[in-house]
């Protein structure tokens, strides 16, 4: 198994303060940034591309930058991402027309690749791509917004993909993005996840620390 790894979702930090924002809660013990990527055309709403994901590696930012792409299409931006400092880039398969291709562009710019399933979306295309990913990305919320509950039938769905991932014998983390708390993600941990992305449980809270290392504590438990 993977080891724990706790990835903000900057969705929900202060943008007029985006560097010490990150600065901060990778010194509170957070392990990746998580960079919601929307187009206003894929989902309902409008964020963050490239330049940003640059300015943070220009401000000093070493950890990983998990970028999820909630755009469509996908192939003309990633190579963008890339080059900005992007290490972890994960699309929504039905926003790519050759999803096999996508994830091939993603990894020969030297970047780990994922693929992202809302809550209804089903996970056929794992069937001929897990040997080719490096993690699956499970929304437990419909994308576009943060701040949003957890959807319990996501448990469901992690167990299902955690015995796809432990059947492939691959190191394929599993990763998942919605309304993730620290008084669920013990649960969460159970069915299956190694990867917790979380947006409004973390920032705009007065001690980032306390929350991520309440969290670990919970996973670990
Ligand atoms: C939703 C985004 C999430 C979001 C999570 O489309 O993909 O990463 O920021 O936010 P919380 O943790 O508040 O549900
Ligand atoms: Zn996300």
């Amino acid at each position: 198994t993977q080891s724990t790894v706790i990835a903000p979702s900057i969705l929900s930090a202060n943008f007029a303060n985006l560097g010490e924002e990150v600065d901060n809660v990778l010194a509170a013990g957070a392990d990746w940034v998580h960079f919601d990527v929307m187009d206003n055309h894929y989902v309902p709403n409008l964020t963050i591309g490239p330049l940003v994901c640059e300015a943070l590696r220009k401000h000093g930012v070493t950890a990983p930058i998990d970028v999820h792409l909630m755009v469509e299409p996908v192939d003309r931006i990633i190579p963008d991402f890339a080059a900005a400092g992007a290490t972890h880039i994960s699309f929504h398969p039905e926003a790519s027309k050759h999803v096999h291709r996508s994830v091939q562009l993603i990894k020969s710019l030297g970047c780990q690749a994922g693929l992202v399933f809302n809550p209804a979306t089903p996970l056929d295309v794992l069937d001929y791509m897990l040997g080719e990913i490096d993690y699956v990305l499970l929304m437990s919320v419909n994308p576009g917004f943060g701040g949003q509950a957890f959807i319990p039938s996501a448990l469901d769905k992690l167990r299902q993909v955690r015995a796809m991932i432990d059947a492939s014998g691959r190191p394929i983390r599993l990763e998942i993005d919605g309304g993730v708390k620290p008084d669920n993600i013990a649960e969460i941990a159970r069915a299956g996840a190694d990867t917790f992305v979380a947006g409004s449980a973390i920032f705009g809270k007065p001690d980032y620390a306390g929350i991520v290392s309440q969290m670990k504590a919970a996973v670990a438990a």
